[in-house]
């Protein structure tokens, strides 16, 4: 089907727009009060991922309630290591907990390699009912984590602040490391290929936990396998957003992607000059800029589109939203971005 808005495809294909697209990571979540409410119906955040017609009642809530220029399907990367057998609950207040984790020979014995339509086909549910949907209004972004963020949860079985068992194991047991993340890699390569199949306009990988590695580690545990995923997927363009990353830029910018994702700590021209001219750029305001009065969001918002310049950028934020933020500071980012970009053309 024709998109009517296709702003963000054509920024990411790195064409000249008439404005800058504008959409945020997490927008779908808890800083809209009729999320909350979808949410508080049912038994928790796992429910809502899987049951298709409410995750795509609240992929599409953003695009009516804020105007953004692209819908991002409703579900989390944690759906991969539980297509593959290590099944994760969600803790209210705290975050993903696994109550298996992979740690040994032995632990990777019962690991399979996820299966998208048999596994994953409540995600492909939801984005067939988001495309039907959104009758065309905006593209629907796509989403997986990079390999080795998914190997720092199924490895560490939670967030942590230093993920020492996840960087330890890199050193303790390579090659355990390795046939992890590549039995990772390939189940994520076959699950964006289903989500393109079944919708997807374009894809995104987040690579969270970049920043917590050396470069060395990072070329070697992390950037090869982001590589093979982008040499995999060929349909659609495709965005890696390694967050922290910032010792990495040259090399993501040699990546068979077209947008790299940057965070608010990574300073915009040199990134250009790093990243280089033929990819787009994606980001990069600090979410807390969006705690500050409506002046100032305005102010941070204008500069952020001054820097990065009118073409081969996507605004969005640093990384996701904070769940406090209030919506209504962040309609004046959006619409600052909208008005305000096209005077720079
Ligand atoms: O709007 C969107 O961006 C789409 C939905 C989305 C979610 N998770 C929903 C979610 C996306 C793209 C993600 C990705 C994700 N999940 C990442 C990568 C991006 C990043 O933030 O770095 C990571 C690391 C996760 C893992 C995860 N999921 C954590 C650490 C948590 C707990 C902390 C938190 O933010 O709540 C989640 C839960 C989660 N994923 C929620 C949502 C809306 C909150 C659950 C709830 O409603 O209570």
């Amino acid at each position: 089907m024709q998109l009517q808005n296709d702003l963000l495809l054509r920024a990411a294909r790195g064409e000249k727009t008439e404005r800058t697209p504008v959409w945020l990571m997490r927008q779908a979540g808890r800083i809209l009060p009729e999320y909350r409410a979808v949410r508080n119906s049912l038994s928790g955040f796992i429910e809502l991922v899987q049951t298709p017609e409410l995750a795509a009642e609240v992929t599409i809530q953003p695009v009516d309630l804020l105007g953004v220029d692209a819908a991002i399907i409703f579900s989390d990367i944690l759906v991969i290591p539980e297509a593959m057998g290590l099944p994760y609950e969600m803790v209210e207040k705290k975050g993903p907990f696994f109550p298996d984790t992979i740690r040994s020979e032995k632990d990777m014995k019962g690991l399979r390699q996820a299966d998208p339509e048999s596994d994953l086909g409540y995600v492909l549910e939801a984005i067939r009912i988001t495309k039907r949907e959104l009758n065309g209004r905006v593209p629907l972004i796509g989403f997986a984590g990079a390999p080795w963020t998914i190997f720092a949860y199924m490895t560490e079985g939670s967030g942590s602040k230093t993920f020492s068992v996840a960087r330890g194991l890199l050193y303790r047991n390579p090659a355990l490391a390795h046939a992890l993340l590549e039995k990772i890699t390939d189940s994520t390569i076959a699950y964006l290929k289903a989500q393109i199949a079944a919708g997807a306009d374009i894809v995104q990988v987040f690579d969270s936990w970049a920043g917590i590695l050396s470069p060395d580690q990072y070329e070697a545990f992390s950037l090869k396998y982001i590589d093979k995923i982008c040499r995999a997927i060929t349909e659609v363009p495709v965005t890696v957003f390694a967050k922290g990353a910032y010792f990495a830029r040259k090399a993501i910018g040699k990546l068979d992607c077209r947008t790299v994702g940057l965070d608010w700590n990574m300073d915009i021209q040199e990134s250009r000059e790093l990243v280089g001219k033929e990819k787009t750029l994606q980001g990069n305001l600090d979410p807390c800029a969006l705690y500050g009065s409506y002046d100032q969001v305005r102010e941070a918002t204008k500069k952020m589109l001054d820097a990065f310049g009118p073409y081969r950028h996507i605004a969005n934020l640093g990384h996701g939203v904070y769940p406090d933020t209030d919506p209504d500071k962040v309609r004046c980012f959006i619409d600052t971005v909208k008005e305000y970009s096209t005077t720079l053309r």
